[in-house]
């Protein structure tokens, strides 16, 4: 059995969680998704870190780091050790008669499990992308299972024939719908700052690390989509994105940006690879 549900190991096709789960009812629950290289976690203390962060912010008492030995037992039982995969994990609040106020001494809802993923040549990607408003709320660094609105950008991107959206709060671009967004300008890279308005990346964290390792400058500053005109190279991070270079934006059925070049996303890239391999 492959699927780790409330302290048991169950079949796919038996790991059932009550309609009454909070996660399900009001989206009262976070995750995390942590890659595996040929059966080798990346980045595994920052996932869990961040994991421990969001169980902190919702005031659910879960030790995360106690979730690792559970994580390569998934590989394992799922037969990845020799396979690119990643770790889905989800904590819910729990079961409980519906109500907002959260009753006291429910248990929590512990899922986990290994999936396959494509991890190799995510650097013979580019990607064409639209722009449209960021419609998320204001706790973005939450990695909240309630991801209504990153659903419905990422839904018309896709429906529109694109590969990711680009969200846009007051005119400044936040992140992708389930990416982190850096820009080259002059020669800086720029990102947004952390904060409430995106999530905190681990790969993003480890992008501005390799810059920094590359004497590449960067700075934790939001671009205006008015500012695109001087933009050359923009590329997208994630867990299972890696790095992707984006070759166009679509705003409003007109294209606002096409990429100038992409020779610093592809040094950026190379230590990626060397990093992560
Ligand atoms: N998404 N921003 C958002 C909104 C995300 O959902 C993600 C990841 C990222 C990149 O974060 P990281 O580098 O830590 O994976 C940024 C995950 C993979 C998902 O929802 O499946």
């Amino acid at each position: 059995s492959e699927v780790y549900l409330n302290g048991k190991w169950v079949k796919p096709d038996e790991a059932f969680v009550s309609v009454f789960d909070r996660a399900f009812m009001f989206g009262d629950g976070i995750y995390e998704v942590t890659p595996f290289y040929n059966g080798k976690a990346f980045k595994l203390k920052e996932h869990l870190k961040r994991l421990q962060y969001c169980l902190n912010e919702i005031q659910v008492a879960i030790d995360a780091f106690s979730l690792e030995k559970l994580m390569y037992e998934a590989i394992d039982r799922t037969g990845l050790n020799k396979a690119d995969a990643a770790v889905y994990i989800q904590v819910s609040r729990g079961v409980a008669a519906r109500s907002h106020f959260v009753p006291e001494k429910i248990e929590t809802t512990v899922l986990l499990y290994a999936f396959p993923v494509t991890l190799e040549g995510f650097e013979k990607k580019t990607w064409e992308v639209i722009a449209t408003e960021d419609k998320r709320w204001h706790r973005c660094d939450i990695k909240s299972t309630a991801l209504l609105a990153n659903v419905m950008a990422n839904e018309e991107a896709i429906a529109a024939g694109f590969a990711e959206n680009l969200l846009v709060r007051k005119g400044y671009f936040t992140e992708g719908s389930h990416s982190s967004l850096f820009f080259v300008k002059y020669g800086v890279v720029h990102t947004h700052p952390e904060g409430h308005k995106i999530l905190s990346g681990i790969t993003r964290a480890e992008v501005i690390d390799i810059c920094t390792d590359l004497n590449i400058k960067v700075v934790e500053k939001a671009v205006h989509i008015d500012e695109l005109v001087e933009v050359e190279e923009i590329f997208v991070t994630g867990t299972t994105t890696q790095i992707i270079p984006i070759s166009s934006i679509t705003h409003k059925d007109k294209k606002v940006y096409t990429a100038q070049k992409d020779s610093l996303t592809k040094k950026i890239q190379e230590v990626f690879i060397k990093k992560s391999r």
